[in-house]
C-alpha cells in the first residue's frame, strides 16, 4: 500500500506498471486468514447466508441420496431377486415390487437434488454479488474522502485495480469457490463414511488407488496454473503496451514507428500463444492420465467388488453387497476423488482472494489526512475575509523543499488581490492550503476569523469558486460540466453563466449545442474553450470567494477582456484572489502580492511596485512587456 508510485506515468504505462505489480503481489498472502475480514460484509445478510447453508446441506444430503437411488434402481428397479426385500420395499413409491416405483423414487431424489442445487447456487451467488457491490461502494466512498496526499503516494492505476481486479477476485471466491469448497468437503466426508459402511475393504482399496490418480492430477494442475498465469501476464503486458501506443498514436505515426510497434506487439502475442500451447499440451496430457488412471481404477474397484459379491453369494448370499451397492460405492468414490482434486485448485484461488482482501482492507483502513474537527464551527453569511499568518508549508511528498515560507497577508471582504511571481513560486500552493487539501506545518489560515481547521472541510470549500490552472473537466456535455458548479441549477442559469464566461457562442456552435458529448475529460475542446467552461462552472457556483489560477491564460486577448469584465462584475461583491501573468488582470487588482521561492517579496499596487524597482518591476518589464508601459 505504501509503495512508491509517485513517478508520473502515462496511462498505458501505468497499466503496464500495475500489471507488473499485480504479478508480484499475486498470491502474496500465505494464509487465508485475511478472508475473515470479509465476515462483517457477509454477516450483514443473515437471510441469504442461512438460506444458502440450508440448501447447501440439503443438496449435499441428496447428493449422497442420489447414489442410494442408483443402488435401488439397479438392485430393485431392474427386477433383481431382491425386489420385494426390506432394502427395496422402503424406497418404493407406489406399489411395492413394481419396477416403476423404484424409478419414480430415483426421479424424486434427482429432482430434489436439482432444486436444492439451484437454490444453493442462487443464494450464494446473490450473496456474493451483494457483498462485492457493498465492498466496491465502500472502496469508492473511501477514495472520494481521501486527501490528495494519498493519490500522490499511490498510483491511480493501482487504486483502480483495487476497485476492479481485486474485487472481482473476491467475487469469484464468495460466489463460487467457497460454495463449491464447502459442498465438496461436506459431500466427501459423507461419502467416505457411507463407503466405509458399504465395504471397508473396498474403501481401503480406494484409499490406496486414489492418490495414484490424485497426485499426478494435483501436480499437473499446479503446472497448468503457472502456465496460464504466465500467458495472462504476457497478454496483459502486450495490451498495456498497445494501450500506451494507441493513446499516443500521433507520436507513433509522426516518428514513423508503426512497423516497430507492430513487431513488438506481434512478438508479445506470439509469446502468449506459445505459453497457451504449452498449457494446452500439459492439459491434454492431464486428461490422458486422469481419464486413463481414473477409469482403470474405477473399473478395477468394480471388478474387485463384483468378485466380493460372487464370493458372498457362493457362501450363502448375505444381504450386504450387491450389484447396486457396488455401483453406488463407485459413485461415492468418484465423488470423493473428484472433490479432493477440485479442492486443491480452490486453495490457490482462496489464497489469491485472500491477497486481494488484504489489499482492499488496507485501503478501507486508510485515514484521510485532513481531519474534520469534532465540533466544527458553522459558517453563515460568509463575508470572505481571508488571512494567512506566518504560514509555513512543506508538501508531504517533497519533504526537502519548503514550498511556503512565513506567508502572511490579509484580504478584506470584497477585495480583489492578485498573486504574481515566477512559476514554482508557490502561488497555486496558496490555493491548495486555503481549500485545505493539505494542512500547514505552522501558522494560521482563517476565513471570517475562523481558523480553517475549525471548520468542516466541506463547509470551508463551499465558500470558494475555483478555476484551476489545468481546468479539469469531466466527460459529458457542456451543460453537465457547467452545472457541476452548482447541482440543480436551471438551464437558464447555466446558459447565463456560459454567456458571462464568453463560452455561449462556441457551445452553441457544437453539433448538439449544450448537450454535445465532449468526450473523456472534454478532450474534444481546445485549451481556451476548456478554460471558458471552467470559468462558467465557477461563475455558476456563486460562492463568496473567487479563486482564479491563471484562469484566462489560454484565452485570446479579446475573449480574455470579455471574461475579465464578467469577473469584475462578480468581484465587486466577492473576495477575489487571482493568480495571473497578464498585466490586464493585475492592473485591476486592489493589491498585488509578489511571491518568489515560497516567500512574499513585495506587496502593493501596480504603481507602487513598479516604482519599487524590485521583482515585480522586472517581471512587468519582461512578462507584461509592451503592456507594462501603459
Ligand atoms: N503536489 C505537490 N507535491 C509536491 N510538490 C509540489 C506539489 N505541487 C507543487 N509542488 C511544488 O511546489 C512548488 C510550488 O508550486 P506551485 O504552487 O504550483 O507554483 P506556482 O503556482 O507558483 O507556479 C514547486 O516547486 C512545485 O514543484
Ligand atoms: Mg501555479
Amino acid at each position: 500500500m505504501v509503495d512508491n508510485y509517485d513517478e508520473s506515468r502515462s496511462s498505458g504505462a501505468a497499466l503496464a506498471a500495475t500489471i507488473e505489480m499485480d504479478k508480484d503481489k499475486r498470491g502474496k498472502a500465505r494464509t487465508v486468514k485475511p478472508l475473515r475480514q470479509l465476515w462483517p460484509f457477509i454477516s450483514r445478510y443473515p437471510f441469504l447466508l442461512t438460506a444458502f447453508l440450508i440448501f447447501l446441506a440439503l443438496a449435499a444430503l441428496l447428493n449422497l441420496g442420489i447414489t442410494e437411488a442408483l443402488r435401488v434402481i439397479v438392485d430393485c428397479g431392474f427386477g433383481g431377486k431382491e425386489d420385494v426385500s426390506e432394502s427395496c420395499a422402503r424406497y418404493a413409491l407406489g406399489d411395492i415390487g413394481q419396477m416403476g416405483s423404484y424409478f419414480k423414487f430415483g426421479m424424486v431424489i434427482g429432482l430434489g437434488l436439482a432444486l436444492f442445487s439451484a437454490l444453493r447456487f442462487y443464494f450464494i451467488s446473490v450473496l456474493g454479488q451483494r457483498v462485492i457491490t457493498d465492498i466496491r461502494k465502500a472502496v469508492y466512498n473511501k477514495l472520494t474522502r481521501l486527501s490528495p496526499e494519498f493519490f500522490e503516494r499511490v498510483h491511480t492505476g493501482e487504486v483502480l485495480s483495487r476497485l476492479t481486479t481485486d474485487t472481482t477476485l473476491i467475487e469469484t471466491v464468495i460466489g463460487s469457490s467457497v460454495s463449491f469448497a464447502i459442498r465438496s468437503i461436506a459431500v466427501s466426508i459423507g461419502a467416505l463414511i457411507w463407503m466405509f459402511f458399504i465395504s471397508w475393504k473396498l474403501t481401503l482399496l480406494v484409499a490406496a488407488i486414489g492418490p495414484i490418480v490424485l497426485i499426478p492430477a494435483i501436480l499437473i494442475g499446479k503446472r497448468i496454473r503457472v502456465l496460464s498465469r504466465s500467458s495472462q501476464d504476457n497478454l496483459a503486458r502486450a495490451s498495456g503496451r498497445a494501450g500506451e501506443s494507441l493513446g499516443a498514436i500521433q507520436t507513433v505515426q509522426a516518428f514513423t514507428r508503426e512497423a516497430k510497434e507492430r513487431a513488438d506487439f506481434s512478438e508479445a502475442v506470439e509469446k502468449t500463444f506459445d505459453a497457451h500451447k504449452k498449457r494446452i499440451l500439459v492439459r491434454s496430457f492431464m486428461t490422458l492420465i486422469i481419464f486413463g488412471l481414473g477409469m482403470i481404477g474405477m473399473i478395477g474397484v468394480m471388478w474387485f467388488g463384483a468378485s466380493e459379491v460372487a464370493a458372498a453369494q457362493a457362501t450363502g448370499g448375505e444381504d450386504g453387497l450387491s450389484g447396486g451397492r457396488i455401483t453406488q460405492f463407485t459413485f461415492l468414490a468418484f465423488m470423493v476423488v473428484s472433490s479432493t482434486g477440485f479442492l486443491t485448485g480452490t486453495w490457490t484461488e482462496l489464497l489469491r482472494a485472500s491477497g486481494a482482501t488484504e489489499r482492499i482492507m488496507e485501503l478501507l483502513a486508510e485515514k484521510p489526512h485532513i481531519k474534520a474537527p469534532a465540533n466544527p464551527a458553522a459558517l453563515t453569511n460568509t463575508q470572505g475575509a481571508i488571512k494567512f499568518e506566518n504560514v509555513n508549508f512543506i508538501y508531504p511528498s517533497r519533504p526537502t523543499e519548503q514550498t511556503l515560507q512565513d506567508i502572511s497577508f490579509e484580504i478584506k471582504p470584497g477585495e480583489t488581490v492578485a498573486l504574481v511571481g515566477p512559476s514554482g513560486a508557490g502561488k497555486s500552493t496558496i490555493f491548495q492550503v486555503l481549500l485545505r487539501f493539505y494542512d500547514t506545518q505552522s501558522g494560521l489560515v482563517t476565513i471570517d476569523g475562523f481558523p480553517i481547521t475549525k471548520l468542516s472541510p466541506q463547509d470551508l470549500r463551499r465558500q470558494f469558486a475555483i478555476v484551476q490552472q489545468n481546468t479539469p473537466l469531466f466527460s459529458g456535455s457542456a451543460m453537465e460540466n457547467i452545472r457541476y458548479g452548482r447541482e440543480g441549477a436551471s438551464d437558464e442559469d447555466v446558459i447565463a453563466a456560459a454567456k458571462a464566461a464568453f463560452a455561449h457562442e462556441f457551445i452553441e456552435k457544437l453539433p448538439e449545442g449544450y448537450l454535445t458529448d465532449l468526450g473523456e475529460s472534454a478532450v474534444t475542446l481546445s485549451g481556451g474553450q476548456r478554460q471558458r467552461l471552467a470559468i462558467a462552472r465557477a461563475i455558476l457556483r456563486d460562492a463568496p470567494v473567487l479563486l482564479l489560477d491563471e484562469a484566462t491564460s489560454a484565452l485570446d486577448a479579446e475573449s480574455e477582456r470579455a471574461v475579465q469584465l464578467a469577473f469584475e462584475d462578480m468581484s465587486k461583491s466577492k473576495t477575489t484572489l487571482v493568480i495571473a501573468h497578464r498585466l490586464a488582470t493585475v492592473l485591476k487588482a486592489d493589491r498585488i502580492i509578489v511571491m518568489d521561492e515560497g516567500r512574499i517579496v513585495e506587496t502593493g499596487t501596480h504603481k507602487e511596485l513598479v516604482n519599487n524597482k524590485g521583482l515585480y518591476a522586472r517581471l512587468a518589464e519582461l512578462q507584461f512587456d509592451a503592456a507594462a508601459s501603459l
